[in-house]
């Protein structure tokens, strides 16, 4: 079996390979950690977007949508606390010259015995076969109780230590860990220091008039400063929400694995403003909501899990995250956090402007508390591309390489294939594709034999191949192959978009929300 790297090498060369995501700049040698989309990319990418939107603002008729600009005013970043506290602990390995997230240091040891426990589990399964209780072994197996302690002492420890901003005590313990550099072996380390994420721009034509701008590193605040023309123009009512989609920048220091970590990346953010005293429930109403809607795509329960903050962001009284399965290991895919009034109350003191509510039930007015889900839209795509390619064993001893993207998401949802090109076969592929081109997007495919083809169509992810041969000219039947049982069926043209609609309309994948 292929190891985590190799698995995600392959995802890294496939997207590349079938026009889903390209390094940028690439002919100038890149851009350490900006990517562009592809052909592919940019459907899957827009198709992630749409579930997302529909789900939040279609379906919820208390949560509108917004599009703020990406520049604003520099006191919104000073209000919202990210020009002080918008910071990554960095160390230095002083021989290799290599620059860390102290954190992130800290957390892949604490995945390395984390690992430790999985093989336990694994062996034990091994040996106890059907009768194998995980959950029991877990809770009571003393090896892995004593590696689970371990990780959670070191974790609260960090926690602490970030909380505190004791960064002395980062330091110590990384050195207790006897952590050493992954490039250079060595466990020669720099202090730890804060390092601002935020990218700086200026705006105007002269020097003298020029203003110092951030990029905006969160979409959130887009809304937080929209909140009362928002709640004011649509006469909307606590509790609601305001959603939006749209680009972020942080000046990452550890950018690596791919689409994972991006300067430049995409958020999809929802903040639902609620009554102060309600943001328990809130919190945990929409970690529940959440989850349903990843786990709708059908991606599979066990690969998604909550990992509840030790440390919270400046901003947050209570805070998860959705987890997924990555090629590299559970890491953070969406955020859930309870933010209070902190943004708010923050922009009330900064602008001077009143950002208050008047509660008709209540008959007064307050700063409404923020409950906030934050998705990375690369990041899902990541998780999206990297749980669909598999590597197929087939019966005759062949492999077949297929992309299995949830068909809602898939960016073609049927490629057309003339079996010959000749006897009229392509003009009727070309009519059948005129058709359903209306509804959805669809591919023409006549290079090669037809089995290359249907190999072709599985690599990019298209869930459908619709084969025109002779018998269609006779009676007007095509096959339909499916892309993951690689079933044929025989089916009259004019049943073909019911078959395909059936399989792909977002309506019914949203149903399992
Ligand atoms: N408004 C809250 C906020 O921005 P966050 O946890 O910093 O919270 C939310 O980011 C989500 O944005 C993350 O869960 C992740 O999916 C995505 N994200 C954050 N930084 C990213 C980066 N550098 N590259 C890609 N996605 C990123």
């Amino acid at each position: 079996m292929a190891n985590k790297e190799d698995i995600f090498k392959r995802v890294i060369s496939h997207a590349k390979e079938y026009g889903y995501i390209f390094q940028s700049s690439e002919i100038y040698d890149g851009l350490s950690a900006v990517y562009d989309y592809g052909q592919n990319g940019v459907e899957l990418k827009n198709n992630i977007r749409e579930y997302w939107w529909r789900a939040m603002v279609q379906l919820n008729d208390n949560i509108v949508g917004i599009d703020a600009a990406i520049f604003m005013h520099p006191t919104t970043w000073k209000a919202s606390g990210h020009v002080d506290a918008f910071n990554d602990p960095l160390i230095d390995n002083k021989d290799s010259k290599k620059r860390y997230r102290a954190d992130v240091l800290v957390e892949d040891h604490v995945a390395k015995i984390e690992a430790k426990i999985d093989k336990e589990v694994t062996k034990a399964a091994k040996r106890f076969g059907d009768t194998f209780d995980k959950q029991q072994f877990l809770a009571t197996n003393t090896r892995v109780l004593g590696y689970r302690e371990k990780a959670d002492a070191i974790l609260k420890r960090l926690g602490k230590s970030l909380e505190k901003e004791d960064l002395a005590d980062v330091k110590a313990l990384i050195e207790e860990l006897e952590i050493a550099c992954p490039l250079s072996g060595s466990k020669n380390w720099t202090d730890v220091k804060q390092f601002n994420l935020m990218f700086g721009t200026k705006l105007g034509s002269t020097a003298e008039s020029a203003m110092d701008l951030y990029l905006r590193p969160e979409t959130a605040q887009g809304i937080f400063v929209n909140f009362l023309n928002v709640q004011k123009t649509g006469r909307m009512k606590i509790p609601f929400g305001i959603a939006q989609t749209g680009k972020a920048f942080r000046n990452e220091i550890v950018a690596r694995q791919f689409i994972f970590r991006m300067r430049e990346f995409e958020q999809m953010e929802m903040q639902y403003f609620i009554k102060p005293g309600t943001q328990k429930e809130w919190y945990e109403a929409w970690k529940e909501k959440r989850m349903k809607w990843h786990l709708s795509l059908g991606m599979g329960e066990e690969n998604y899990r909550f990992h509840d903050h030790e440390k919270l962001a400046h901003y947050a009284d209570a805070a998860a995250d959705i987890e997924f399965k990555f090629p590299f290991g559970f890491k953070e895919l969406e955020g859930i956090h309870s933010r209070t009034d902190f943004d708010l109350a923050n922009h009330e003191k900064y602008s001077s402007k009143k950002l208050q509510y008047f509660d008709p039930e209540e008959n007064k007015s307050y700063v409404p508390y923020v409950l906030e889900t934050s998705i990375g839209l690369d990041r899902m795509f990541l998780a999206v591309f990297s749980n669909a390619l598999q590597e197929e064993e087939l019966e005759n001893n062949t492999t077949r390489t297929v992309l299995k993207l949830p068909a809602v998401l898939a960016p073609n949802k049927a490629a057309v294939l003339p079996l010959v090109k000749k006897d009229g076969l392509p003009e009727i592929a070309q009519k059948i594709v005129d058709d359903l081109k209306w509804h959805f997007n669809v591919a023409y495919d006549e290079k090669d034999a037809v089995g290359r083809r249907y190999r072709r169509q599985d690599a990019v992810g298209t869930p459908f191949c619709i084969t025109v041969d002779h018998q269609t000219v006779e009676d007007d039947t095509v096959t339909i192959r499916h892309r993951d049982t690689m079933q044929q069926e025989r089916v009259a043209i004019s049943e073909v978009k019911g078959v395909i609609e059936k399989a792909v309309a977002m309506k019914e994948w949203l149903k399992g929300i």
